[in-house]
Order: C-alpha cells, then sequence, then structure tokens
C-alpha cells in the first residue's frame, strides 16, 4: 500500500486539543435545553465512550505494525484524541450521576457487546471500530454543521460535544486507512464483503443498544411507555432528527472506492477554531494513552 494513493489529504494534521469541561460548577440533569429526550439521547452516547474509545484505540493499534511513518504519525494522535475524550466523558458520565442518572446498566451492557467482539479475530474488531468511526464521524459532522442539535444546550456542555465532533472529523481515516494497511493482501471482494456485513452488525447493535439506554435513562426520569417512545422517535428521526439526516453519509460506506476522506468536510473543523476563542497550544501536560 502506498500512502500517495489514499484519498486521506497529505496536509491533514490531527491535533490532539487537551481541553478540559465543566469542572467548575454542576450540569443540570436535563442539561440539553430542559428537553429530557435529548438529553437521556446524549448521555446514554456518553456512557458508552470511556470503554468503547478504549476499544477502538486497541483494535487500531493491534495493527499498527509496518504502517508507514504517516500512518504511525496518524495513529499515535488518533490515540491521544481518544484518550483524552474518554477522560472527559467520564467526567461529564460523573456529572450525570451528580445529577441522579444511574449509567451502571449502560455500562454493563457496552462491557458486554464489547466482549462479544474481542471474542473474535483481532481484524474484526478493527472492522466493527473502522464501522463505528464512520458512525461517529457522520454524527461529528451533522453536529457540527447544523446548530439545531445544539440549541439551547448548556454551553459548557455543548462544547464539551462540539469539542469531541471535531476531533472525530479530523481522524476519521485513521482505522480506515489502518483497515487497508491491516488487509493491503485481501481481495477487493472480500474486503467489501466483511466491512458491509460488520457495518450492518455494528449498526443493528448501535440502534438496539442506544435506543434501550436511552429509554433506561427516561425511565429513572418517570418517562415511559407510549410518551417515551414518542418523544425519543421524534428527537431522533423528526426534529431535529439526527438519525434521518445521516443515513444518506451512512449508505455510502457500502458504495464501491468508499473512504472517509472522500468527503472532506475540514471547513467545519476550520469554522470552530475560527468561532471559538481557545487557540491550539502544544499538551502542557502528557496525557496517558487509552491503550
Ligand atoms: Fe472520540
Ligand atoms: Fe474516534
Amino acid at each position: 500500500m502506498s500512502t500517495t494513493t489514499l484519498p486521506t489529504p497529505s496536509d491533514l494534521t490531527i491535533t490532539p486539543r487537551d481541553r478540559r469541561f465543566g469542572r467548575e460548577q454542576a450540569t443540570p440533569r436535563w442539561w440539553h435545553g430542559g428537553n429530557p429526550y435529548a438529553s437521556a439521547l446524549y448521555n446514554a452516547l456518553s456512557s458508552t465512550f470511556p470503554k468503547g474509545e478504549t476499544f477502538f484505540v486497541e483494535s487500531v493499534r493491534a495493527f499498527r505494525d509496518g504502517a508507514d511513518d504517516k500512518l504511525g504519525g496518524e495513529i499515535k494522535a488518533f490515540t491521544t484524541q481518544e484518550a483524552i475524550h474518554s477522560r472527559e466523558h467520564l467526567a461529564f458520565n460523573r456529572r450525570a450521576m451528580d445529577a441522579g442518572y444511574d449509567l451502571s446498566r449502560l455500562e454493563r451492557d457496552v462491557e458486554n457487546r464489547l466482549a462479544i467482539t474481542r471474542s473474535k479475530p483481532p481484524i474484526v474488531s478493527l472492522a466493527a471500530t473502522m464501522a463505528l468511526e464512520h458512525f461517529t464521524a457522520i454524527l461529528a459532522h451533522e453536529l457540527l454543521a447544523d446548530p439545531k442539535h445544539l440549541a439551547g444546550a448548556d454551553e459548557e456542555t455543548a462544547e464539551l460535544w462540539r469539542w469531541h465532533a471535531v476531533e472525530e472529523l479530523e481522524h476519521k481515516g485513521v482505522a480506515y486507512d489502518t483497515w487497508l494497511h491491516a488487509t493491503r493482501d485481501w481481495t477487493s471482494w472480500k474486503r467489501w464483503k466483511v466491512k458491509s456485513l460488520v457495518m450492518l452488525y455494528v449498526t443493528r447493535n448501535f440502534v438496539v443498544d442506544r435506543t434501550k439506554g436511552t429509554l433506561e435513562l427516561l425511565r429513572q426520569d418517570g418517562i415511559t411507555g407510549p410518551r417515551a417512545w414518542v418523544g425519543f422517535a421524534w428527537y431522533v428521526l423528526v426534529k431535529p432528527g439526527m438519525l434521518r439526516k445521516i443515513a444518506g453519509a451512512w449508505l455510502h460506506y457500502f458504495m464501491p472506492g468508499f473512504h472517509p476522506w472522500n468527503h472532506d468536510d475540514r471547513r467545519l473543523i476550520a469554522n470552530y477554531e475560527a468561532s471559538y476563542p481557545y487557540r491550539q497550544e502544544p499538551p502542557a501536560r502528557k496525557v496517558r494513552s487509552a491503550a
């Protein structure tokens, strides 16, 4: 594999932004504009991140041997970004617990799901990571492209999600390029078959598990039955309709010749950098690797 054939931009820089959020004050229970459905969905997502992102890092690093310097450097930067994301989402999850939520059932479900994937050959973990990183990248793109998704949210918490989304866009090609490196001897049919089957499996689990997690948190708010289902479905499918809006980008994954950087959306990163007073400094402290 030669890096010159990869669509990943040659001038891409993956910059870990070592930021901290929400340490100064409590986060309101319904931090997302007083909306229990929005708050529950984002909280359910966040509860998966510390363990999920550690799994992503270990799955990618298992195949870094033989990677060229560019990909090797990107894997390192990806590892640092995900380690900091885990740290910040752990802190966020603690604030959700301080606000009265019990996340233990959601965390247990993630552990069980990861244990099943870890019991398979390591290339399956890499394919699952690649699929989930595509998922994350298209969610991140939508979150940054349309301010409606975080409208009315607690500003500090909204900033945590925007920061995370920016870095997910920046490193969206790393798992994919690692997969291209790891499967360089495979036929394109075998690559397509495995990545597509794993994407279908991962998507089914992602939708089922996040729905279950969101409904569990709503139950803890006293919202159950049709009221919970309708409110949740309305939020994800209608307004602001995140799931509906990413459906097209999700389908791109199955197209021949797909690569995350076929769509260069770095303007969203540039907009973020320009609109926020934060300017990147080299990380002041060493960040422990998540692997
Ligand atoms: Fe992340
Ligand atoms: Fe990621």
